[in-house]
């Protein structure tokens, strides 16, 4: 009979709990696959003294050094959160030739490459499909199914939260903050109970619906995908907050859907990284993906086109792609077969955001003047912009929205360098006709996968 495996938790919050639930319901089976038992050493959380009625108390520390350090822990599962001490206990664990499991987006956005290099020169397994769209497994397609592949893009749906506000304004009517109100109701945002920490949770808010935490998940898939190193900052990031109703008809009479779309996409040597709402045609995978599901595109030369689909939040996708790591890492611990990729070593360029070519939906005010659609096209047309559709619309609003003019002029430009539509707009501002520019949108169209073979 094989030795237990002896894990090790840092952190026993509501993943932890997920994961030690897991563990004990299905011990049976995850036995089975792990190629033997795994066993429970040791919990490090902040307060011991608090009570938990499903850990035996002398598993608990305080001090998670004890975790990392233990003989018989051999893998660290980090389920901390946040920068420190996470990314230095991660670190020492992989030194030491452990095994790591880690849901922490944070981290790996921050400092992957680093704990990847680490774990490269020390043998050690560090896997983290949980901090990547919850139990969507995508890292391991990425490295793995399609190693014979060469990524060439990756359009992801990877924020449930804002996909669940979005579907609540397109499918239900819902203005901004009822559709913001209901996805909280479903439990997207994690740790969102009880009236305590109202700054943490505030912060955890704006980072979904600002983008934040979607461009930290693309930084992760990006560096997997295109084996390079990704700086967060270098993600283009744009919120969700500034859309309208108005907006979603008016983008579906077009025949498109608003998604708050993550894109990676590498070409002539440089990298678009981009997290920002955008609409995709409505015969697109990836525009019948509602509520709180996420999804992942992806374009491949030899693989084509695949999507992977599925409960990107919540506590318990999150704890069951964790225990699938840890069954993983148990395996690889059990065969002395670590299988530890190399950590990336080429830095690709970020192509700016003012360099990126994309269609554009732009909806704006005219002032009361029967000239202004003419006026507007030709100022496209000075800029070599051309105009694939205009309409004008008495607008659509919803009882909260209010606006200055009841008439919207709305224009679907072909595709254009983000900088120049920028010059085009500034120039189209300044027009008698128009009162304001209200939006402007990216519209994304995929192109069909290129073979190379
Ligand atoms: N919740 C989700 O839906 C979800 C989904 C995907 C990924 N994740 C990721 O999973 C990780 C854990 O999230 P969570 O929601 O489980 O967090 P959580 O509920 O806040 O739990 C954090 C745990 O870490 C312990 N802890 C924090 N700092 C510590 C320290 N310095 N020393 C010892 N223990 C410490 C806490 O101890 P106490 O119990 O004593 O406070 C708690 O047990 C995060 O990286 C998060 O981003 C979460």
């Amino acid at each position: 009979v094989a030795r237990p495996i002896g894990i090790g938790l840092l952190g026993c919050g509501a993943v932890g709990r997920g994961v030690m639930s897991i563990l004990r319901a299905n011990a049976e089976r995850i036995a089975a696959r792990a190629g033997g038992r795994l066993a429970l050493r040791r919990i490090a959380t902040q307060d011991v003294s608090k009570f938990r009625d499903d850990v035996e108390p002398p598993l608990l520390t305080g001090d998670p050094w004890a975790v990392v350090h233990d003989p018989d822990v051999e893998i660290v599962v980090e389920l901390l959160g946040g920068l420190e001490p996470a990314r230095t206990l991660i670190a020492e664990a992989l030194r030491q030739g452990k095994a790591v499991v880690t849901a922490n987006k944070a981290v790996l956005a921050r400092h992957g490459t680093e704990l990847q290099a680490t774990a490269a020169r020390h043998g050690a397994p560090l896997l983290f499909e949980a901090a990547v769209a919850g139990a969507i497994p995508i890292i391991k397609p990425l490295q793995e199914c399609l190693a014979a592949s060469r990524i060439q893009s990756i359009l992801g749906i990877i924020d449930g939260m804002n996909n669940a506000i979005l579907t609540g304004m397109a499918r239900d009517g819902l203005d901004f903050s009822a559709a913001l109100q209901r996805a909280r109701q479903l439990g997207c945002l994690a740790g969102d109970t009880g009236a305590d920490d109202v700054e943490r949770r505030t912060a955890a808010l704006r980072a979904h619906v600002e983008g934040y935490d979607a461009a930290f998940t693309l930084a992760i898939l990006a560096s997997a995908a295109f084996e390079t190193r990704v700086r967060v900052e270098d993600v283009f990031c744009e919120g969700i907050t500034h859309i309208s109703l108005a907006d979603i008809q008016y983008g579906r009479e077009l025949g498109y859907v608003l998604k708050p779309l993550a894109i990676a996409k590498e070409g002539e040597g440089r990298l678009e990284l981009r997290v920002h709402p955008a609409f995709i045609p409505r015969e697109h995978p990836l525009a019948a993906v509602n509520d709180l599901f996420s999804a992942v595109f992806v374009r491949s030369d030899a693989g084509g086109e695949l999507m992977l689909c599925g409960r990107g939040t919540g506590v318990l996708p999150a704890a069951s792609a964790v225990v699938a790591d840890i069954i993983e890492a148990a395996k690889r611990l059990r065969s002395g077969l670590r299988g530890v990729p190399p950590a990336p070593e080429r830095t690709l360029p970020v192509k700016p955001i003012d360099e990126v070519v994309s269609r554009f939906y732009v909806a704006l005010e005219p002032a009361d003047d029967p000239g202004v659609l003419a006026a507007v096209a030709g100022a496209f047309g000075r800029w070599g912009i051309g105009i694939r559709a205009a309409m004008q619309r008495e607008r659509f609003a919803a009882p909260a929205e209010s606006f200055a003019s009841p008439i919207d002029l709305v224009f679907l430009t072909h595709a254009v360098q983000e900088a120049r539509l920028r010059r085009a707009l500034a120039e189209i501002d300044q027009l008698d006709g128009v009162r304001r520019i209200r939006h402007v949108i990216r519209v994304e169209e995929p192109e069909p996968s290129q073979p190379t073979a």
